[in-house]
């Protein structure tokens, strides 16, 4: 993106002096965190499910009520090993608005992710949708709980028993959610958090699969470890999806500050709600306040005939001013490759998702930010549209 500054020509002075990154990780407390990785090279325990990653598995399924955890590297290497200990094969049913991984770990395997569209209102799989695109080579659908917003889970459970597939949820943005006062990690056959350095709650490097399946859980298990059972006896085929300990340090550290996260994302979530009521052509998107949230992604709509700038232009503006924002999930993992090639028609059955992959904008939140710098972040925008054909014309001329 062009890194010129459009708002200058009005005479106002960088806003940022470094950059503010959506995605910026939370780092919980030192010290817990030092003392955790001392003791871990005092032990010279590493990795091979050691004492942290086991406290943390425990941990995990007794906030979630889940029976089973399973910590992972990350989240991309436990949905190929859950989407093979579930036997997906011929084609699978996934949302287009994602991100890349979702899709990759089922083409990995060279199984089919067969793109479906999503409701526009709630940016998750339309179950109506998902039912027209079932053929007999279907074996699972993968929803994404998408801003840790729960897919329609009761319609898609549904669709699942009576066609017989299975049901897996893509939850790495969802950890802490709720959906029907129920922690999401216990629906479909298993749900895949992701841990890594960008969600509020991190490990550096990291996932979990859950499961109330006891036999889903003992064969994950084996696969994330080569397939070993106790020394020199492999019974499976298996990979290495296993997380290491000082990922666990990490995440046990960040599980103790959980509390705090999400109370300063849901405060920054309020402070962007209140500098943006006024905005013409921006839309917040909200959540649902009778579930729990992790209020970790703050995702706005543009709309360009009411702003006066595109989302695209607003972005320009935005990182000029050092507020690194971000486009997702675009375009669509149906215009990326393999898929594009695979689907050059696609688009013609996911408008919606074409849509959202256009106007969707993320801001900066976490404990990075404050409500200084959103209150900034709400001039800069208001400015932006406030001078949107002066802006426009700028850009169009490259920005100089
Ligand atoms: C929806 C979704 N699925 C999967 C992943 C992959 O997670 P990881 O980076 O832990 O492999 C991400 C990561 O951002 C994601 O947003």
């Amino acid at each position: 993106m062009n890194n010129t500054r459009p708002l200058a020509i009005l005479g106002a002075a960088q806003a940022f002096a470094e950059p503010l990154h959506v995605g910026r990780p939370n780092i919980g407390d030192r010290e817990r965190l030092m003392a955790r990785l001392n003791d871990m090279l005092d032990r010279r325990w590493l990795t091979n499910n050691g004492p942290y990653v086991q406290e943390l598995e425990r941990n995990l399924e007794r906030i979630l009520g889940v029976k089973h955890c399973i910590a992972m590297c990350n989240a991309t290497v436990a949905l190929e090993i859950v989407i093979r200990a579930l036997e997906l094969k011929g084609e699978v049913i996934v949302p287009s608005f994602t991100f890349i991984a979702t899709a990759h770990a089922l083409q990995w395997q060279e199984i089919t992710p067969v793109f479906c569209d999503v409701d526009p209102a709630t940016h998750t799989l339309d179950p109506y949708r998902v039912e027209e695109l079932i053929t007999p080579r279907t074996t699972g659908i993968i929803g994404v709980h998408v801003w840790g917003r729960p897919c329609n889970i009761k319609a898609l459970a549904e669709i699942a028993q009576r066609r017989q597939l299975k049901l897996l949820f893509d939850a790495a943005h969802a950890f802490g959610c709720t959906a029907g006062g129920r922690h999401i990690g216990n629906f479909g056959d298993a749900e895949v958090f992701s841990f890594h350095a960008t969600k509020f709650f991190n490990a550096f490097e990291g996932g979990a699969v859950t499961t109330n399946d006891d036999a889903l859980a003992a064969k994950i298990r084996l696969m994330k470890n080569f397939g070993f059972s106790g020394y020199d006896n492999v019974i499976y085929i298996g990979t290495n999806g296993k997380m290491s300990e000082a990922s666990a340090a990490m995440a046990l550290t960040s599980l103790e500050s959980l509390d705090s996260f999400i109370a300063t994302n849901r405060a920054n979530h309020e402070t962007y709600a209140a500098t943006l009521a006024d905005l013409p052509g921006l839309k917040l998107v909200r959540y649902d306040g009778t579930e729990r949230n992790n209020y970790q992604y703050v995702v706005v709509e543009v709309n360009e005939s009411q702003a006066g700038l595109n989302r695209d232009e607003l972005i320009k503006v935005l990182h000029a001013e050092n507020v690194i924002a971000r486009r997702y999930f675009y375009p669509g993992c149906h215009r990326m490759e393999p898929y594009h090639s695979f689907f050059p028609h696609a688009r013609l059955l996911l408008p919606h998702t074409e849509a959202l992959a256009d106007r969707v904008l993320v801001l900066p939140t976490g404990t990075a930010v404050n409500s200084r710098d959103i209150g900034t972040i709400g001039d800069i925008l208001s400015s932006a549209i406030a001078n949107a054909p002066v802006v426009r014309a700028h850009e169009e001329q490259g920005g100089q």
